[in-house]
Order: structure tokens, then sequence, then C-alpha cells
């Protein structure tokens, strides 16, 4: 089998951070969610992977370069626009060949692996196998509705009135039967090929095309709240380690995770929580479900549940943040000259939230 990561897009929702860089980069737990794809790929045993990459091409293959850091063969498949994700797997074919293969949208974060879906999958006669979780507020996702005999009869986008719980997750299995799919259907009313409308074509051509039920948590990082979300539940599940420095005056749970090189000094750190190298967090409290990434500064501050990328600042802040995405390089700092006043220099699209 082969994997299919998509990975090209706009991340629009994640303005102003993925203006300049792609979404599938922002890291949560400190290593970014498209790494985690790739690992939860390999670790099912599949090592030939193609990404789909747009606009940020560049800046993925620099991170990702040849897959040899994870010990797998990396073929990158440009994408002229963000023209659906079905049109991602049109332009994959010679890559994908007459292979079966997982395609997993490469934004998205999932418990517990794909190893078990895989196996069953490959061993199956199934021409698609859809992953699927039962949700809450099924309205805000592709639902699927089953056969009596457990196999998809239909699958109905945001429906007002959803007529089951089981939502799709964005991890998908074909075998070659979906080109002639991608290939018959036409572009919705937003100009996208719609991967539904490719499944749905399979579905009605009497394909087989069955679901796998996914019990854990899954979590698409669209918006800033679900990459907070995601960062608190891969948090939650970290083994903790301590390589940098904590000094006499500092408290620090169990479920703290240090970098090398971070220093923690006269300080509160609650886990789970995640410190990335040589940063250093001082008179500070960090507080649960947080993860400071690399080389940042911290000093008298208290942050909770955020995610700071890499080189950022923040210092002698006033006010708990919290619930908060900070951008790399970005600083919060307090004025200190007159007049008394907030003094922003913020990206387009950025978003304060003021007390
Ligand atoms: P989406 O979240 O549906 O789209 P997006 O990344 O453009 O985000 P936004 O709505 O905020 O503008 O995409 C899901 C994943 O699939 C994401 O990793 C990007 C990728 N993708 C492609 O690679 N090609 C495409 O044509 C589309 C639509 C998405």
């Amino acid at each position: 089998m082969k994997g299919l990561i998509l990975s090209g897009g706009k991340g629009t929702r994640l303005y102003p951070l993925t203006f300049t860089s792609a979404k599938q980069l922002i890291p949560v737990a400190n290593m970014p969610v498209l790494f985690r794809v790739i690992q939860t790929i390999r670790d099912a045993g599949i090592v030939d992977i193609g990404i789909v990459i747009g606009d940020t091409g560049a800046e993925i293959r620099n991170a990702v370069g040849d897959g040899s850091a994870w010990g797998v063969r990396i073929t990158y498949i440009p994408q002229e626009a963000p023209l659906g994700l079905a049109h991602a797997v049109k332009i994959s074919q010679p890559f994908l060949g007459d292979d079966k293969f997982v395609m997993f949208l490469g934004d998205n974060v999932i418990q517990g692996g794909i190893h078990a879906l895989i196996r069953q999958f490959d061993g199956s006669r199934y021409n698609s196998q859809i992953v699927l979780t039962r949700v809450k507020e099924a309205q805000h996702y592709g639902v699927a509705v089953l056969r009596p005999d457990g196999s998809i009869e239909r699958l109905v986008e945001k429906p007002k009135v959803p007529p089951s719980d089981l939502a799709l997750v964005g991890i998908y299995m074909f075998d070659a039967s979906v080109f002639k799919a991608v290939n018959a259907i036409q572009p919705s009313a937003r100009g996208e090929l719609e991967i539904t409308d490719a499944i749905q074509w399979l579905v009605t051509a009497g394909y087989s095309v069955f679901p796998y039920i996914h019990k854990g948590w899954w979590v698409d990082t669209g918006k800033p709240i679900d990459m907070l979300e995601a960062n608190s539940l891969v948090l939650d599940e970290l083994t903790p380690a301590i390589l940098g420095s904590i000094d006499a005056e500092s408290t620090v749970d169990s479920r703290v995770t240090i970098g090398a090189g971070a220093q923690i000094i006269n300080s509160v750190v609650r886990g789970p929580t995640i410190i990335g190298e040589n940063t250093r967090i001082v008179n500070s409290y960090v507080g649960p479900f947080t993860s400071i990434h690399h080389d940042c500064v911290v000093e008298n501050a208290e942050i909770e549940r955020s995610i700071v990328l890499e080189h950022a600042r923040i210092a002698d802040v006033p006010a708990r943040i919290q619930d908060s995405l900070i951008g790399r390089r970005a600083t919060i700092t307090r004025a200190t000259s007159r007049p008394a006043a907030y003094k922003l220099t913020l990206g387009d699209y950025s978003a304060v939230g003021l007390v």
C-alpha cells in the first residue's frame, strides 16, 4: 500500500499564521501536525508516501525533505490550486498507479494510529473504506448513512437534519477504482472536485464501500480552537522527559516535558505541558495544556492552554494569557512609555481579545 497526504490548500481559517506558512507545519505539542501524520502512516508499515503540495510547497519540501528522517520515501505532487480533495487524488494517479492507498488530510490528528484500519483494508476485497467516527453535532460534518449489511449507502455534506451521527474523519482508503470516480465527477457549487462526490459515485456504480468506525479522538485542526484542542489531547498522552534545567525556586509538575537547554527559573509549570529547547521561563506561571516551542522567552508572565511558536517573547504581561495561539517571533510585552495604551503591530487577519 501507498500513502497520500494532502498538504496543499490555503488555510484561510488559520490566518494570519498561515499567511506566510503552511498550516500543516503549525506544531501541536511542539511537533508539526504534518510530521505526526507522516509518523502515523509510517507506523502502519507504509514507506511510499506522496504529499500533495500547493503554494506553501517549498516550505513543506524544506521541512520534510526526502523522508529519510522517518525512514520513508516522499514523492511531492504539486497541485496548481486547491481544486478539491478528489482533484488531489486525480493528479496523484501517476504516483499511486494500481496500488491500494490510504489518503490522510495533512492537518488532521488522530488518536491511536491507523495500523488496525490499514490491516483491515489491505486484507479485504473492499474497493474503498472510509473512516467514520460518532460525533455530537453531525450537522457540521460530512455524514454517512449505512445499509443493513454495514456498507455505505450515501454521504451527505453538512446536513441540516443529520441522518446519522457518523461523521467522515479525514482518512480514506481506496483501490484504483477511485480514478474512474474522480474522472467522472464534476466540480461542486464551490468549484471543487469533492471527495464525497467521488465516494458517492463509487457507491452508485456498485463498488463495495465500507466504513471503519474509529473509537478514539480525532481533530481536524482547521481553526485556532481546533489547534488548541489537538494540542491538549496530544499533550495529555505525551510521555514526559526533563532534559533542561529547573532551579530550586521552581515547581514543575510530573507531566511536564522540558527540552534540552531550556531553563525554568523561579517559576511554576503545571502539566501536561511542553517547553521547547533553549526556551527560558523566568518568574512565570505556565499552566496546563501549553506548548511553548524552542528559543522562546516567558518572563514575568502567566500563560495557560496556549500554543507559542518558536522565538516568541512574552514579558511583563499583567494579565494571564489563555487560549491563545502566538506566532513565530511574536512579542508581547508591557509598554513602559506614556501614553499607557495598547500598542499593537498585528498581521492581517490577527485577532486579539482585550479585557
Ligand atoms: P481544507 O481544510 O478543506 O482546506 P484549506 O486547507 O484550504 O483550509 P481553509 O478552509 O482554512 O482555507 O483542507 C484539508 C486538507 O487538505 C488540508 O491539509 C489542505 C489539503 N488540501 C489539498 O491538498 N488540496 C485541496 O485541493 C484542498 C481543498 C485541500
